[in-house]
């Protein structure tokens, strides 16, 4: 691993502690991982072996104690907060457990604003929206969309900006089947357009469209 290169996004031998009194947790212990343009990694792991930290981490929302994350060759970590945030804007889509979207502005608000928050390049927001298939829905609210819809919304706002990279907690884990597999081809189309997609799951059908699979446990990388 280089450090610059090709890869999407790449870490290299992240550390993250909690300290809570005299309890310190190990979440992260020397992770490293790559993901290449067009790649979709899936990261398994018990409950409590650091997946949503080595998330945070990745995005640039958390800052390793140790390591360092690079997105399309450019460090993200060892940065200022504002630094993080513009480099998060322009190249990583972020799809969490917890939805991304605004209660009181529309689908298609939504994915403005993410697109006014960025100094990428955004295609129009309603081709963003066509692309996720939820057009005729623009202009709900979130708490108009049914579970599905609102997982594509959630989506739509995480690829507003064309990112370089995705990154997915457990995006599928509240869907049906149907709709989960529309969600996972969704992810494949946009990975073929060249983003490198990473995504935390329990479901094996996402770890079946995997192009790699990484197993975290007890902070660490074990296959
Ligand atoms: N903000 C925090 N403060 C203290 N401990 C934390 C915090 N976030 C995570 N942890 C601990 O770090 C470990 C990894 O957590 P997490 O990354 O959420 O795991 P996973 O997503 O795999 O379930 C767990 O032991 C968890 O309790
Ligand atoms: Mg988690």
């Amino acid at each position: 691993m280089t450090g610059g290169g090709q890869a999407a996004l790449e870490a290299r031998d992240l550390f993250r502690f909690f300290r809570a009194g005299e309890e310190e947790t190990l979440a992260l212990r020397g992770v490293s991982l790559a993901v290449q343009p067009g790649e979709i990694v899936a990261v398994v792991g018990p409950s409590g072996s650091g997946k949503s930290t080595l998330l945070g981490c990745l995005a640039g929302l958390d800052e390793p104690a140790g390591g360092t994350v690079w997105i399309d060759g450019e460090r993200v970590s060892h940065r200022s907060e504002a630094e993080r945030a513009a480099i998060r804007a322009r190249s990583v889509g972020v799809l969490f457990q917890v939805g991304n979207l605004i209660e009181h502005l529309t689908v298609i608000e939504n994915v403005a604003l993410a697109q006014r928050l960025s100094t990428a390049d955004a295609p129009d927001p309603t081709v963003v929206i066509d692309r996720v298939g939820l057009g005729s829905r623009a202009r709900a609210y979130p708490s108009q969309l049914s579970g599905g819809e609102a997982a594509r919304a959630g989506l739509a706002v995480a690829l507003a900006n064309n990112p370089k990279v995705l990154l997915a907690d457990e995006p599928t884990g509240e869907l049906d089947g149907e709709t989960e597999q529309r969600l996972l081809a969704l992810l494949r189309t946009h990975a073929d357009a060249g983003c490198g997609v990473l995504v935390v799951t329990h479901s094996p059908d996402v770890v079946a469209i995997a192009d790699r699979v990484v197993a975290l446990s007890d902070g660490q990388v074990v296959s």
